[in-house]
């Protein structure tokens, strides 16, 4: 059991109106933990100043970065806006946390590998981003770790969720409309439900809070970490278990024939990676914190 005074931790979160945003937050108050969430709306995260000012008249323990700019393709041609918002963001908020001595926890993607690997990605490979998105995920990784050294970076990927926009709810959606699909079947990587994101990066803060008020006697490990899901598919293949459970629960009510599409049949403006399957050990060894079971968040979400 946890030794964690969650009283006096104050985990702040950025980026709180995404998907990963909203899951801490229903998290956090099922917790029953202390907290303050922050839309874009409420404070950019490059604004400093207001930022400080919150950390300091609220007594902020820890932030949690769940904001990032996410159009994969679009980045593309919005290079500023993606380096402004997941390179200068995280830069911004590593330092406030360096000035305040508390911990950031920033949240990164598998799209800082290039996919070349055939087994899965350690924290330790080389990155090679292919894309301005990942490029700019990378970058932010590297200013988290220059300027904030109580950090951790947690890599995942392939995100769904019941909010904000995802491949779970597209291929959903389209199902509706279509008979026929194609859907990519030469990429691998691990889906990841973004709840057991919010669970695993909680559990995180929660140890980093008692190492460091040293009730359990334990050292904070800090550093990058991997977290996705506990079963490498393709997309055809999550798209599959995606209209096998809707039908099941009822949520559709007939599954459209899928056809197995290569990536040149499906030409994007930014290249992903063929294999993004990341290596979870480290986690589980440090902190105790299991993959996702995604197929059976799959089989929870009652998405209409
Ligand atoms: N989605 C995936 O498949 C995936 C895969 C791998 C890694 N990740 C990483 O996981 C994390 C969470 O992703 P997500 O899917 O939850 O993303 P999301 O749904 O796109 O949410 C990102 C949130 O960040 C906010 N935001 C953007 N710019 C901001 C700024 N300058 N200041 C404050 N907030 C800002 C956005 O606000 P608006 O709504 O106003 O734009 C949005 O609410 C990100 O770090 C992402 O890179 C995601």
């Amino acid at each position: 059991m946890s030794a964690v005074d969650t009283q006096s931790m104050h985990l702040l979160v950025t980026g709180a109106n995404g998907q990963l945003g909203q899951c801490l937050a229903d998290q956090l108050r099922a917790q029953g933990i202390t907290h303050t969430l922050l839309s874009r709306q409420d404070a950019d995260i490059n604004d400093t100043v207001v930022l400080e000012k919150i950390i300091g008249d609220k007594g902020v323990t820890a932030i949690i970065n769940a904001a990032a700019y996410t159009a994969v393709d679009k980045a593309e041609s919005e290079a500023e806006l993606a380096k402004r918002i997941n390179e200068d963001g995280p830069a911004a908020l590593a330092k406030l946390c360096s000035r305040f001595d508390i911990p950031l926890l920033h949240v990164s993607t598998d799209y800082v590998f290039d996919g070349n690997q055939q087994t899965p990605y350690a924290e330790t490979d080389q990155t090679a981003p292919t894309g301005v998105y990942g490029q700019t995920k990378l970058n932010g990784e590297i200013a988290v770790q220059r300027h904030c050294s109580k950090h951790i970076i947690l890599r995942t990927a392939w995100v769904f969720s019941e909010y904000g926009n995802n491949f779970m709810k597209t291929m959903l959606r389209l199902a509706k409309e279509r008979d026929t699909l194609g859907v990519v079947a030469d990429q691998i990587g691990c889906p990841t439900y973004a709840g057991d994101i919010a669970k695993a990066l909680i559990s995180i803060a929660k140890q980093l809070h008692d190492a460091e008020h040293n009730k359990s006697g334990a050292q904070a490990d800090y550093g990058v970490y991997h977290y996705v899901g506990d079963e490498p598919v393709s997309w055809y293949g999550f798209a599959v278990a995606i209209f096998e459970e809707a039908h099941k629960r009822g949520s559709l009510k007939s599954i459209p024939i899928v056809n197995a599409i290569s990536t040149a049949d499906y030409p994007t403006p930014a290249k992903r990676p063929a294999y993004s399957v990341l290596r979870t050990a480290k986690i589980g060894q440090d902190y105790d914190v299991l993959p996702s079971e995604w197929r059976a968040a799959c089989e929870r979400l009652s998405l209409t």
